[in-house]
């Protein structure tokens, strides 16, 4: 963060601007995905009905290589009933838990697809370790738009900003509409504390230093998180909550944690945690921009699994 944080109070002023106009306070309906324990997005403005959808999940079977769609499909039919436009499919980052459903729900409801600019250097360290081919560019252009810090991003009338959030990986990115903040892997609820920062490029201080960013908005900015995994002692899949209550309850990164405190605890933890069950078929297909490898002269494509590389 540099002395000034001029991204920082263009978000402070949007969201305090959502908060005294009701007419710049996006609908948000959330899709969760038991399999992957995923959230997918669609918020959209109330006066156009224009929308954008975040971090969507296509169905994988992992041991019969399957593909299918039910997930996207509980998208399309609620954007259709809802008779909205797609102006953009978003992720907040390469995910390694599940295969991103960009291309086909674009291909049904149009719209940009867009991810933060460092998508390029996940894409060359993935690149090296599944020995892709030259076919495979390394630079970003299987996306439509790339994003960098500070940029504006508006959903019809409601207006938005683009925040770059790296530690669980170099590419993160938070998507602020209104009064919304949609923070990708960095925080989960409050119960549960903060994402893992071990994948490559991934950087504890780093994943704290954007929290600790994103919680220095107004304390009534609504976060909405991209996983939940229960925590102890809750029942019930949760993914909403408020900057306030992260900073007065967060297990991890509450008020008062220091950054050596929370990298050595992140760091401790994460050294426990196994890889995620899809990681390789994830990061495969999604630094293509969710599409799978091209196809061998049979027409299947293949996922790789790197032997003894990671
Ligand atoms: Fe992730």
């Amino acid at each position: 963060m540099t002395d000034t944080d001029h991204s920082l109070l263009r978000a402070t002023e949007i969201i305090r601007r959502a908060k005294a106009e009701k007419a710049q306070r996006p609908s948000i309906a959330g899709f969760f995905d038991e399999a992957t324990n995923t959230v997918t997005y669609v918020v959209h403005d109330p006066a156009t009905c224009e929308a954008a959808i975040i971090d969507s999940v296509l169905d994988f079977q992992a041991a019969s290589g399957r593909t299918s769609n039910g997930s996207a499909d509980l998208v399309v039919e609620y954007v259709r009933k809802h008779d909205l436009t797609v102006t953009w499919i978003l992720e907040t980052h390469a995910h390694a838990d599940h295969i991103s459903a960009a291309p086909y729900l674009q291909e049904r409801l149009g719209g940009k697809l867009g991810i933060g600019r460092d998508i390029i250097r996940v894409q060359e360290v993935f690149g090296k370790l599944f020995n892709a081919g030259t076919d495979f560019e390394r630079d970003g252009s299987q996306f439509d738009q790339l994003f960098d810090d500070g940029d504006c991003i508006s959903i019809g009338s409601i207006e938005g900003i683009a925040l770059h959030v790296p530690g669980h990986t170099p590419a993160d990115m938070a998507f602020i509409f209104g009064d919304a903040a949609f923070v990708g892997d960095t925080v989960f609820m409050p119960d549960f504390g903060t994402a893992r920062a071990d994948f490559p490029g991934g950087d504890a201080g780093e994943l704290y230093r954007s929290i600790r960013r994103l919680l220095s908005l107004p304390n009534e900015t609504r976060l909405f998180l991209c996983h939940d995994y229960k925590a102890p002692g809750r029942d019930e899949y949760a993914w909403e909550t408020t900057v306030k209550q992260q900073r007065e309850e967060n297990v991890h990164v509450r008020d008062g944690v220091t950054e050596e405190e929370f990298v050595a605890m992140r760091t401790g933890r994460d050294k426990e945690l196994p890889m995620p069950k899809l990681i390789m078929p994830s990061v495969q297909v999604n630094i293509r921009g969710g599409r799978l490898p091209e196809p061998e002269e049979n027409g299947v494509s293949y996922i790789k699994i790197p032997v003894n590389a990671v």
